[in-house]
């Protein structure tokens, strides 16, 4: 996972409202609560408050040292989700998923995954090695776009969080009650 953004303050000259503006940072909800496994209702409204509300999710989720956040994982069940596979790094690496569904998927590859709401825990799951999605940003634009690898993983893992979908559930049965074992026990020592 890349580490946390730090990214440079605003130089005085251009202080821009949009940069220095303060973000909310959502603590973000943990396998168990009931809102990570139901689904999630389209966004219809594309104003100010969705655009404040995406970038709040950008800001939580480098907090937390993710590359990408469902809605759901902050208690929202909206059919949005951000994703930057840079961590940060480059501006034009934010993709707002706003309604997002695969049109189109290639290959396949096993790589090892996690989730800001199952923290600690990893599995390889196997995804599309290519997809390509259509969404919407936050104004409402619809757009579509292909990535690969850890791009393509991405897509498919925050879709499922918006179909209350959550990667355990892609691992053998063996592996997932293994994992859900050691959170109830986590749970019940008030570490989870
Ligand atoms: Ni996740």
């Amino acid at each position: 996972m890349p580490d946390k953004s730090t990214s440079s303050e605003p130089t005085q000259a251009a202080a821009p409202e949009t940069v220095s503006a303060a973000r909310k940072i959502y603590s973000i909800v943990k396998y168990g609560d009931p809102i990570l496994e139901k689904p999630t209702t389209l966004v219809t409204k594309f104003d100010a408050e969705l655009e404040q509300l995406t970038e709040d999710m950008f800001a939580s989720m480098y907090a937390a040292s993710g590359v990408g956040l469902a809605a759901p994982q902050i208690g929202l069940p909206l059919r949005v989700a951000v994703v930057d596979v840079t961590g940060g790094k480059n501006p034009e690496a934010k993709i707002v998923l706003a309604n997002p569904e695969v049109i189109h998927a290639e290959g396949e590859k096993r790589e090892e995954e996690g989730c800001l709401s199952i923290p600690g825990f990893r599995g390889y799951v196997l995804r599309p090695q290519f997809v390509t999605i259509r969404a919407q940003n936050a104004k409402g634009e619809s757009f579509e776009i292909r990535g690969e690898d850890l791009l393509a993983r991405a897509f498919c893992h925050e879709i499922d969080h918006l179909n209350g979908v959550l990667f355990i559930q892609h691992l053998s049965m063996l592996k997932r009650d293994l994992i859900k074992r050691k959170i109830k026990k986590l749970r019940k020592q008030g570490e989870w």
